[in-house]
């Protein structure tokens, strides 16, 4: 992923350029960009490395112009240097572009351009971009755009400005996100809506082969062909402090403090208790089609894949139909079977995750229903779905998924109750009794973090590790795969996560004093077994932490440390689980020096 950002209005286009950039770096960081142009001319900044070292540099050698793009990069073709970053430009350094995506025929349009006479001067599949426009251009910069469109193959959002098409952004999507800001008097134009919150509430998302053509009089939209397109003005709710760190030392422990209200807010609306009914009207699917349905398959990548894990077992264990979970990136590409009695349910924090959204429209048309699970309203996994149902969690900035998958969970726990009731599984009474421990677990959350002074303890006697074991059973196992996940993410340290009954078919062999291991042993159904599993580590001289429920005195001399978790009924333990380990990837990451919100993309230079 890339970051694209555009501006033309009345306010200094460099600063609001870099404010944008510095609210899409989660979707990038390893080389930054900006050109503003104006005055007959175009000038470019662009460095290795994050939007705060282009800052810096252009701090010391300050550009000015009445409008521009902006870029942060997350390499694909070059590596990441000031040469390859974005914005790139054509031959001669009139016309320049960013570009969100890949272009995937762009060997053979850089041979053919070459041979006609264009030299190139970087590695990246963009540039070819550039080459085409200018090769198209004779005045217009959308006429040139779009021909050369239509000799790229792949998926791209890209922006592009002409010296000699002044006082024009032209923007094109084909894949990846591009959303319009429409200002008093300004437009900008970004990969998300986050740089446009500081500007303006309303917003244009632009959908495949769709292009905007934007001058100081707002947008104009078109398709690929040239013919105008009537687009829906949206107004987004959300507010511009919702992407400040407000006080907090990083995004990512600011999310991981919102999870007890993204958790209510994501229940809000959606359950009536004088009906004693969850509300799924809001999706748009019938409650037909729920009623008819007799599987699931969440698809889904990464932290998401991991809620489905546990969604797998809400709708087995609530609804009574079996799913399955699989990886998005996968899915897409085997020769699939899916049952037409099927709700097919994607899961995706950005609703745009190019395999998610590649797996659902392979999907498509081949199940009852598809319902996406999303936090981007208007993203491309929400407008694709037949349903969607929303987590309420607001922009996660830091790269490490943490409100969102509590959200996720919540959102899945909905759906799985929604489908046991339109199926008539189970009784009223066992819903409702859900219902009422679901809307117990924010304050619970409250109760974790209010101990959170523990896990900071606990992190500063483990910092120093290189190796941790995750493990977990049933509810918990997708837990320990969460946690994992998170550690090496953002510390680099390796993690495994294990389900612990798989132990001793092999990695058992691992343990020694230099391998700690997190081990999820709520008091639940596999409790006994979990016992026996850590018992097998201490015998080989590991350590384990447990994090158990915080009346469980008895395990406190079999394990080396305690995280107390608040007892919750078993099926639910994963919405309190998670938070510690959270906190625990956090603190040693932030204690060990490494940047928690932008964990590195390239080994340094
Ligand atoms: O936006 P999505 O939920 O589709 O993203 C999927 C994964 O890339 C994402 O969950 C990723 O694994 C997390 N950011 C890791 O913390």
């Amino acid at each position: 992923m890339c970051g694209i950002v555009g501006y033309i209005g009345p306010k200094d286009v460099v600063p609001v350029l870099l404010e944008g950039l510095k609210k899409l770096e989660y979707r990038g960081y390893d080389s930054a960009g900006v050109a503003v142009a104006g005055g007959g001319g175009i000038r470019l900044c662009r460095v290795r490395g994050k939007v705060a070292a282009l800052e810096e540099c252009l701090g010391r050698a300050p550009i000015e112009g009445a409008y521009g793009l902006g870029h942060t990069r997350w390499a694909t073709h070059g590596c990441p240097s000031e040469a390859n970053a974005h914005p790139h430009v054509d031959c001669t350094g009139g016309i320049v572009v960013v570009h969100n995506g890949i272009i995937e025929n762009y060997l053979a349009l850089k041979t053919k351009l070459k041979a006609e006479g264009h030299v190139f001067r970087t590695e990246t599949d963009t540039e070819v971009i550039a080459h085409l426009v200018e090769k198209h251009f004779s005045g217009s910069l959308e006429e040139a755009v779009r021909a050369a469109l239509a000799e790229m193959e792949g998926a791209f959002a890209v922006g592009a400005i002409a010296v000699k098409d002044p006082g024009r952004i032209v923007a094109a999507k084909m894949g990846p996100p591009l959303v319009i800001g429409l200002g008093d008097g300004e437009t900008i134009v970004s990969s998300d809506i986050n740089p446009i919150l500081a500007h303006t509430s309303r917003v244009a998302f632009l959908e495949d082969r769709e292009m905007a053509v934007i001058d100081a009089s707002g947008p104009r939209f078109l398709d690929f062909k040239g013919a105008p397109v009537e687009k829906k003005i949206e107004r987004i709710s959300w507010s511009p402090l919702m992407v400040e760190k407000q006080g907090f030392k990083h995004f990512m422990l600011k999310e991981i403090y919102e999870q007890p209200q993204v958790i209510r807010d994501t229940l809000m609306g959606r359950i009536s208790l004088d009906r004693g009914e969850v509300l799924l009207a809001e999706t748009g699917i019938p409650a037909e089609v729920f009623r008819d349905v007799r599987k699931a398959v969440i698809i889904a990548c990464g932290t998401s894949s991991h809620a489905g894990l546990i969604g797998k077992y809400f709708l087995e264990s609530l609804a009574g139909i079996p799913a399955d979970v699989e990886y998005a990136s996968e899915y897409r590409y085997r020769d699939f079977i899916l049952d037409k009695d099927a709700l097919v349910i994607v899961i995706s924090q950005s609703g745009e995750t190019a395999d998610t959204l590649a797996a659902l429209r392979a999907a498509k048309g081949r199940a009852a229903a598809t319902l996406a699970v999303t936090n981007a309203v208007s993203s491309s996994i929400a407008r694709e779905s037949r349903g969607v149902l929303y987590t309420h969690a607001g922009p996660e900035i830091g790269v490490a998924a943490t409100k969102t998958f509590t959200a996720q969970l919540t959102a899945l726990a909905l759906v799985a109750l929604g489908l046991a009731q339109a199926k008539g599984a189970g009784t009223k009474e066992d819903r409702l009794a859900v219902i009422a421990e679901l809307q117990r677990i924010p304050h619970k959350v409250e109760r974790i973090l209010h101990r959170a002074g523990a896990i900071e303890d606990l992190a500063q006697q483990f910092m120093a590790f290189s190796h941790f074991l995750y493990l977990g059973r049933w509810v918990n196992y997708p837990v320990a795969m969460e946690g994992a996940l998170k550690l090496k993410e953002i510390s680099y340290i390796h993690a495994e996560a294990y389900a612990g009954g798989e132990m001793k078919h092999g990695p058992i062999a691992l343990i020694d004093e230099k391998m700690p291991t997190m081990a999820l042993i709520p008091r639940d159904r596999v409790y006994d077994k979990m016992r026996s599993n850590i018992a097998e580590i201490k015998a080989r001289a590991g350590f384990v932490i447990a994090a158990a429920d915080e009346n469980d005195a008895a395990l406190r001399e079999h394990v080396d440390a305690v995280i107390p978790l608040p007892a919750t009924p078993p099926l639910l333990t994963p919405f309190l689980a998670v938070v510690p380990l959270q906190l625990f990837a956090y603190q040693i990451t932030a204690k060990r020096g490494a940047d928690v919100d932008q964990p590195r993309t390239w080994p340094s230079p």
